[in-house]
Order: C-alpha cells, then structure tokens, then sequence
C-alpha cells in the first residue's frame, strides 16, 4: 500500500428501536454494561435512518487523525470516549485480519473519515444515538471487510450507546445481560426477524417540550444509587418479563405483547419517580396518550394498542396493521388536521382512514390535551437492520460531499 493514494470507502444505513422492556441500569458504566436485560422492535429505515459512510486513506493526513462529520458538523472525536472506543475496538479486528494475512491493505494504519448524516425531523426530540451508533459500526465493519456476527458487532456498538446494540438488527430484538466482567456476553439477539410480525406499526406521537430531558446515563445512574424500587424491577420484575414478551412475540399474541410492554413502561417510569430526587419524563400530554390508549382498549373491549415512553415525553403506541382503522383512525380523529406526519409509505396505506372510535367513549380532558399537545407524528412499522448502502458521502478523492439522503 506504500505510495497508495487509494481511498477505501462503505457506507451503511442502521435503524432506530424502540424498547418495551426497558434498559434503565448501569453495572459497569464504562463497558455499558446492563443491570438486565432489554427488548425492543426495529423500527422501519423508510422513516428513520442513521446514514453513515466510513472511509480510510493513506492519503488523510496522519496529525488531524480520525475525524467525525454528523449532520454537516465536524464533531471533537477525541472528547468523545464512547466513539472511541467503538474505532479502537474495530481497529483491532482489522489489524488481526491483517496480521494473518499480510496481501491486505493495511487500513488499521490509516485514518478514518467517518460522515454521518440522520433524517430524523429535527423537532423531534428522537435520541438519534442508537441508529447513529449502529451505522457507524455497520460501516466500519465493512470498510474493514470484518467476518463478525451482527451480535459479535453489537458488543461494539453497546459501548457507544447501550441501546445502540439492539439497532445492529432488524426485527425483535433482545439485549442479554450477561454476567461476564468484560461485558463479551452482554450482548444482542434476534428474538425474530421482522418477517415473522411484520403487521407491527409504530405510531410516535411528538410531544413539543421545551424542557430538556435528564439525560439517559445520569437519570439511570440516579436511579440505580437512589431508588428502593430499582432493585425488583432489575432482579424479579424484568427477567419475568423477557420470557412472558418473548414467549408473546413467538406467538404473535398482541395482546400479550401489548400489557407487557405497557407495564414495563409504567414500572420504568415508577423507578423515575422513586428516584431521590425524582426524574420525570411523562408530562400531562404523555399522560393524556396513556388515559385515551386505556380508553380505546376500553371501548373496542380488546387490547388493540400499547403505549411506551422512553426517557422523554413521546408516546410510541405499537398496533398491528389489521386495526388501523380503530387505531390510527381515532387518533387522527383527536390530532389537529395541521398534524405533521401523516406521509411516507406507512401513512400512505392509511390516507383514507379519518375516524375511529367514537370521541364520546373518550375521557375528553385526555382528548383535549392530546390535541393542544401534538403538532408532530411519524407512522412507521417493524423494519430491518443495518443496510449496506452504494452511495457515499465521501468522494472518491476523499472530500466530504454535501449529499441529501
Ligand atoms: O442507550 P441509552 O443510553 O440512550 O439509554 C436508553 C434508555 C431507554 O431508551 C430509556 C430505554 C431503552 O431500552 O432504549
């Protein structure tokens, strides 16, 4: 490679999830190492998307070292631990493919330009970290032509974000706790690919707050030192909780997967509000999305939509496909005609839907605060993993190109 002057590039796309048995629990907080196991569905890459080109050159000047390009903004790579880690650990996967066959071109040796872009609706409030994580590690995997598993990778991309594990593939996904020290068996599963429940939808109700959230690692951290809830929840609540949803999700028993996961999200946030002093996530608008998915289970007289809140105040609402009309219908029916969102192949197949259940079966507080509250949604579905993409956001020169995705 002496004298190369050859730019080795790939790029990959990773996915957002979304957990309904919740990682919340820190044991190592270095290797990103869980107090229990999590599970989540794969959202669909038409929505939401990481995309990520990872590039190495002999020809990149060895003093600015690797550097990181999100959204357009060259990012401090060396204040950054966890991306650090990430490179660090790809690095050396490569070096020993190199080091057993010598014909290779020595990339470990080269610096990385990595650009990254997401197309996540800005005013969304979405924790992009998960599929940006996955994306990076996807495309340096690639660059490097590394034979790993997905859920070999996913012990990398844990240590950039742990969430960021589960978004190393499609599907319902469950994140294994493990009990190792070095964190080599905590690591992500394929509980079933997307294909085997593919009628699951996402519904995301955006909620507009000012407020910025606790972030994830402090607020958990909070409740592991604080709470005296925390410890069921890790040791009894949850390991009972990964079988009942997996067994749920094997079956494709909605209503199952539904209580489990609405449960999991109130005892996530019931550990919330047992933190001294207390973390809150949900405010009156959350609360208000979980009054009226009460009330529609209610009214239909069968549970046909969940609710889950991650650490802010978005709803995501899992339904399956078969009951849009009830579902999607009624919401849109509560949400202002201005609502954002309502595009994209998902809400597409749902365009001639404008009603539900009737408002009156509803707690009209809760429809009310529903409707001041949303401007914003997004309608997605189960999904696929990361995806290997042809078109790069690096030249073949090695500049950085403006690309939209
Ligand atoms: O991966 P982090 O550090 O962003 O934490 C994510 C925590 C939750 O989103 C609240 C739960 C989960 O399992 O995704």
């Amino acid at each position: 490679m002496a004298g190369s002057t050859e730019v080795y590039r790939a790029s990959a796309t990773a996915p957002v999830n979304i957990a309904v048995i919740k990682y919340w629990g820190k044991r190592d907080a270095v290797l990103n190492l869980p107090t229990n196991s999590s599970l989540s569905v794969t959202l669909s890459q038409s929505s939401l998307r990481a995309y990520t080109t990872a590039s190495c050159s002999p020809t990149y000047p060895a003093e600015a070292g690797d550097t990181l390009t999100l959204n357009s903004k060259p990012q401090d790579i060396q204040a950054s631990k966890r991306t650090l880690a990430c490179l660090s650990d790809l690095r050396a996967l490569r070096r020993n493919l190199e080091n057993a066959n010598p014909s290779l071109p020595k990339l470990s040796a080269c610096p990385l330009r990595i650009v990254s872009e997401n197309n996540f609706p800005t005013a969304a409030g979405l924790a992009s970290s998960a599929a940006g994580f996955a994306a990076l590690v996807r495309a340096i995997a690639n660059l490097y032509e590394l034979p790993q598993s997905a859920s070999d990778l996913s012990r990398i991309a844990r240590q950039g974000s742990g969430s960021a594990c589960r978004s190393m593939m499609g599907g319902y996904v469950a994140w294994r706790t493990g009990v190792l020290e070095d964190g080599s068996d905590s690591l992500a599963e394929e509980v079933a690919p997307a294909s085997h429940w593919p009628e699951m939808r996402a519904l995301i109700l955006v909620v507009s707050d000012v407020k910025k959230d606790v972030p994830s690692t402090t607020g958990m951290q909070a409740t592991v030192a604080t709470s005296a809830l925390f410890p069921t929840r890790a040791e009894t609540v949850v390991p009972a909780r990964m079988t009942a949803i997996e067994t749920a999700i094997i079956n494709r028993d909605f209503p199952a997967f539904a209580e489990i996961t609405m449960r999991d999200s109130n005892n996530f946030h019931a550990t919330n509000l047992d933190t001294w002093p207390p973390t809150f996530y949900l405010n009156d608008v959350s609360r208000a999305a979980i009054r009226l998915v009460h009330d529609i289970n209610r009214a239909a007289g069968e549970t046909i939509c969940a609710y889950t809140f991650d650490a802010g105040p978005n709803a995501v609402i899992y339904y399956l496909e078969k009951e849009s009309e009830r579902v999607i219908g009624t919401f849109r029916s509560i949400l202002k005609a201005e609502t954002q969102g309502w595009d994209g192949v998902f809400g597409d197949a749902v365009k001639h839907i404008k009603s539900g259940i009737a408002l009156e079966n509803l707690d009209s507080r809760a429809v009310g605060g529903l409707r001041e509250g949303i401007n914003t949604v997004i309608l997605t579905g189960v999904g696929e993993g990361p995806l290997k993409v042809d078109k790069h956001l690096v030249s073949e020169a090695g500049e950085i190109l403006d690309r939209a995705i």
